[in-house]
């Protein structure tokens, strides 16, 4: 990126900005492989590799927790990665690409639910800047019109005693105008959708100011308690026959909605109300992808 533009484009987000923690610490590049192994690389240099003494393990605690709300954006990805060991088009046109370092408070098992907390921030964000109406297909992907704008790619790292690190990963097709051939099916962006540009910074802004308080909302008591209503009015999903797809075959359902663990509920053609959880299953519609 050229250092005028940077400049520019950093005070359009900086301005933008509501929030405490979240983009506060901002790290811009050009160029990255992924901007989630960029975070996993920032988190290893401030933390250093040797974590074998209790006292260390305060002091690795202290550094990782001052990663907390940093974001890593990149102007373009070549190794862009997403759910379930695929790859994630990242080109430099139209694309954004952002990473965020968190250090939640929270016992471990609570943080895949972030991915979910997430999902709802995103998808405000993306109404907002954007005036359309954007949904949420279980657990994380964002569509407009059928068709995925936004995947989010959650990861974890760390030891127990410094507490997880999570890197929330996210990919928007945001200004794009093609898409390869394959992904045309199932693939759009905003601006396809909208018929005109959006403004991407403000973009990332509005998802630092969302997800920061949803954030709250969620720690506040560890599970979707809180956000179930929020999650749920915006599920493309919810009261549709669903087709899921797992590692031992695939069957049908209706989906109900979400558990207060983000997990999908799903009511058999026997009647029978299953707990989907998300991972190597996947969610279709009847006919395709929603
Ligand atoms: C998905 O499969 O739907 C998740 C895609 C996540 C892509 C984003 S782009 C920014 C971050 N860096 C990556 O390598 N992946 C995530």
């Amino acid at each position: 990126m050229d250092k005028s533009t940077d400049k520019i484009e950093r005070k359009i987000l900086e301005e933008a900005l509501e929030t405490k923690s979240l983009g506060r610490r901002l790290f811009f590049y050009e160029q990255l492989d992924s901007t989630n192994a960029q975070a996993k690389r920032l988190i290893k240099e401030i933390t250093g590799a040797d974590n074998s003494k209790e006292q260390e393990n305060t002091e690795l605690t202290r550094r990782a927790d001052s990663l907390n709300g940093t974001l890593i954006l990149a102007e373009e990805q070549t190794a862009g990665r997403g759910r379930q060991e695929r790859g994630w088009s990242s080109p430099k046109e139209g694309g954004i690409y952002m990473s965020f370092i968190l250090r939640p408070n929270l016992p471990a098992m609570s943080c895949p639910m972030l991915t979910l907390v997430a999902a709802i921030a995103v998808n405000e964000a993306i109404g907002r800047v954007s005036g359309l109406e954007s949904l949420i297909k279980w657990p994380n992907d964002i569509v407009i019109n059928g068709k995925k704008v936004c995947g989010i790619l959650t990861e974890t790292t760390g030891l127990l005693s410094e507490g997880p690190n999570i890197i929330l990963g996210i990919g928007i097709n945001a200004n794009r105008k093609d898409f390869p051939e394959e992904l045309k099916i199932n693939a759009t962006s905003i601006a396809k959708e909208k018929g005109s540009d959006i403004n991407s910074y403000l973009l990332v802004a509005e998802i630092c100011n969302s997800l920061e308080r949803y954030y709250d909302k969620f720690a506040a008591r560890g599970d979707l308690t809180l956000l179930k209503q929020d999650y749920e009015k915006h599920l493309v999903n919810k009261g549709k026959q669903v087709r899921i797809l797992e590692k031992e075959g695939e069957y049908l359902g209706i989906a109900l909605g979400i558990s207060e663990q983000g997990a999908l509920l799903v009511e058999t053609e026997e009647k029978e109300i299953k707990t989907i959880v998300s991972g190597e299953v996947s969610v279709r519609g009847i006919l395709g992808y929603i």
